[in-house]
């Protein structure tokens, strides 16, 4: 898949500006707060609907504007799409592809796919189960509409759940009709959760095992209601729903459920979540996003638009090579203040201010 083009429009501090992309790497480099993570952010937008910094999206609109623009062109083999997504201050956003307003956020799931490596990503292994779950659950909508459709369901279930036993007018009969369809729902997205973990697990290891020169063995474990059929998982989360119910209604919100799992990720046998070194933590989270690179391949028989931002600084040099080497070949989008490494061919960018200059590679430094 490959990124041709982005138009900005009043989006962050970007007044107009287009870029053209080539296929390869694409450096943009510039001091700090001039726009270059803001530039990746409206890729990723246009990747999962969302901003990766923020959940106000009127944040994301150029400050004293009343509409913010990105309008992109993506190529996935032979065919060619053209994404307009537009933010408002006073009105709901509009999404279309080749013109066309999609009615659901779900139809933009998988048409610009990306993987993100950034500073917070690489903190995901010692960082809060919300943001493992996040990652899983990034990856997994850009594989599957459906799955995307059945989180946003779930969120919604567990929503009107937790209102419910906030109101204090919970009782065991109205709390049965949310468990129903949250069990129906969950089961579902723990059985999606448990198999993408299996598969990722494996090109995981591989890769963690590359960076590591062989001296390190990763694993990974779903820590969830599993079983082995979807009959199985309902009945185990339906008995947990039981066994919570008090607490719940004690308590005011719901205890039990997919949102509480939580990703295990050992080296040589050691939780390194909390027992793990900087290094082995930041190891680990690269070989993650390689294997959620790899698996997208494997699933859709493309490559995904890696996004790096300003990565490579937190990185060895032993690390900083292999993740060039992994992603030689493939579309990238990197932003750095230093271009340390040497120079690996693409195009160059120089973002000042809110503005993007296309630059000669040789005269860039
Ligand atoms: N909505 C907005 N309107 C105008 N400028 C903005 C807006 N949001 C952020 N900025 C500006 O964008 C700059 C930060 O850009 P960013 O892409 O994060 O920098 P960097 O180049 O370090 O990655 C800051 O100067 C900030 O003031
Ligand atoms: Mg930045």
């Amino acid at each position: 898949m490959i990124l041709k083009e982005v138009v900005l429009n009043n989006f962050r501090n970007y007044a107009l500006q287009t870029v053209q992309l080539g296929s390869g790497t694409n450096v943009f480099f510039g001091n700090n707060a001039q726009g270059k993570t803001n530039f990746l952010e409206s890729v990723r937008y246009m990747s999962i609907g969302k901003s990766m910094r923020t959940s106000r999206e009127k944040e994301l609109i150029k400050w004293d504007e009343e509409c913010a623009r990105i309008k992109a062109v993506v190529q996935s083999g032979q065919v060619s799409k053209r994404l307009d997504v537009a933010l408002y201050q006073q009105k709901s956003k509009t999404v279309k592809i080749n013109s066309v307003p999609i009615s659901k956020m779900g139809e933009l799931m998988g048409v610009v796919a990306t993987v993100l490596f950034s500073p917070d990503e690489i903190g995901i292994i010692k960082n809060a189960p919300s943001d493992r779950r996040r990652f899983i659950d990034i990856s997994l909508c850009q594989l599957s509409k459906a799955y995307f459709y059945a989180l946003n369901r779930y969120n919604k279930i567990l929503l009107q759940r937790n209102t419910l036993l906030k109101s204090g007018r919970a009782d065991e009969n109205s709390l049965a009709v949310w468990d129903i369809q949250l069990v129906s729902e969950g089961a579902r997205i723990a059985k999606s959760r448990a198999g993408f973990i299996k598969r990722l697990e494996e090109l995981a290891k591989a890769n963690h095992a590359y960076l590591s020169s062989d001296k390190e063995e990763l694993t990974l474990e779903y820590e969830g209601i599993t079983g082995e059929s979807s009959e199985e998982i309902s009945e185990k989360m339906t008995a947990k729903l039981k066994e919570d119910r008090e607490k719940d209604l004690r308590q005011g919100y719901t205890h039990s459920g997919i949102q509480t799992d939580d990703l295990k990720v050992s080296v040589n046998g050691t939780d390194i979540r909390k027992f793990g070194s900087q290094g082995q933590q930041r190891t680990a989270a690269l070989s993650l996003k390689m294997a959620e690179v790899d698996l997208y391949n494997q699933e859709k028989g493309e490559y995904p638009i890696l996004l790096l931002d300003d990565v490579f600084s937190e990185l060895d040099k032993t690390r900083q090579k292999r993740l060039l080497q992994k992603i030689n070949g493939l579309q990238t989008i990197i932003t750095c203040t230093h271009f340390e490494f040497e120079n690996v061919g693409g195009r160059y960018f120089k973002v000042t201010n809110g503005s993007i200059q296309p630059v000669d590679a040789d005269n860039s430094y």
